[in-house]
């Protein structure tokens, strides 16, 4: 914290310092190095700022949000995939609010800013698929998956590990990539049969790309940005991209309606949307596509031209009947089975 410094010279306490004259309280739902590279580059450039942040994974960030509603303890929430976001915008929990800024992002960060009335807007995008560790792989004469239909061989059986699409951004917008290829139905008995493979479900989306990392596990299903991020630090992790196609995220920010101090908020929020800080990403080991047209595009990032996407539908997946009726089912179906 900033606000009041204390001095001490020689064991004598001196008058205190104010450091800071705004406080901005930020939820961050991106990987926590980039959070904290980004909180403290705005502190360097905005020295009267000071910035409380919390990491919370993107489902956990929504429910803190709709908790707070009536009192409302944070200000603005950067970064997450944007399905729980645009429900938010939904629930009337986010503020509209038009930047300066947007005219310089892509059309597909436009288009997050225009499906929710202005109340949130596309910061990054990277597609999903999975990270394996492939000395495992090799060691244990396992052949590397190409399609979603391979995470069923039961040569992987307790092999994979995804996060709980309750408190995961990553793992929800794999459901919602599963039911849009699939039928839900058929992606639910996927799920079911998946299960038998799954070793974990963790809390944060990117957690099981860092246990396959480690040797932990086999696999991780995750954003393709997060296997590279692993394979960038010299982990032996291989990329993979679901044959069937895939679906991707519009990372997404959004300013709280009711937020204390609106206007570091804002400040905030038009300083993270220029290109200059969104070029800053790499040097956190973050590979998505930024939102600013002018940004260069990380070279290690997956080219997502070269990926077979789905045509995913965030007003859809994003709505907040769609998604509490998906997890819902998801928590009666699947998480409620017992881990092998
Ligand atoms: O920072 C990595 C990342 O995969 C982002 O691209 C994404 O928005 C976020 O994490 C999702 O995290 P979680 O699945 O924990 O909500």
């Amino acid at each position: 914290m900033k606000t009041l410094t204390s001095v001490l010279l020689g064991g004598v306490a001196l008058m205190p310092v104010a450091a800071a004259a705004g406080e901005l309280n930020l939820i961050c739902s991106a990987d926590v190095v980039i959070c904290e590279k980004l909180v403290s580059e705005f502190e360097a450039s905005h020295s009267d700022i000071d910035v409380n942040m919390v990491r919370l994974s993107s489902g956990e960030a929504y429910a803190k949000v709709r908790a707070e509603a009536r009192n409302p303890q944070t200000d603005l929430w950067w970064g997450g995939t944007g399905d729980p976001h645009l429900q938010a915008a939904q629930d009337g929990l986010t503020a509209e609010y038009k930047s300066e800024m947007l005219g310089q992002l892509h059309d597909w960060a436009q288009g997050q800013a225009e499906t929710s009335g202005y109340r949130t807007v596309g910061v990054y995008s990277g597609a999903l698929g999975w990270g394996y560790n492939t000395e495992i792989f090799k060691q244990k004469g396992i052949t590397p998956p190409n399609c979603w239909a391979d995470l069923l061989d039961p040569a992987l059986k307790g092999e994979i590990q995804i996060a709980d699409p309750n408190s995961s951004g990553t793992a929800y917008t794999t459901l919602a990539t599963l039911v849009q290829i699939m039928g839900e139905d058929e992606a639910f008995e996927f799920l079911k049969k998946m299960h038998a493979n799954v070793s974990q479900y963790t809390k944060s989306g990117s957690a099981p790309v860092k246990a396959a990392a480690r040797g932990e596990t086999g696999l991780g299903i995750v954003f393709q940005h997060d296997a590279v991020a692993q394979a960038v630090e010299g982990f032996p992790v291989a990329v993979g991209s679901p044959c069937e196609g895939t679906g991707y995220e519009i990372g997404s920010m959004s300013l709280i309606e009711g937020g204390q101090n609106e206007a570091e908020a804002k400040a905030f929020y038009d300083w993270v949307l220029t290109a200059e800080v969104q070029g800053m990403m790499p040097e956190a080991g973050s590979f998505q596509i930024p939102s600013n047209a002018s940004a260069t595009p990380p070279k290690e990032a997956p080219d997502l031209s070269t990926i077979k996407l789905i045509d995913y539908d965030f007003a859809e997946y994003g709505s907040a009947e769609r998604r509490k009726q998906l997890l819902a089912r998801w928590d009666k179906e699947v998480g409620s089975l017992p881990l092998q």
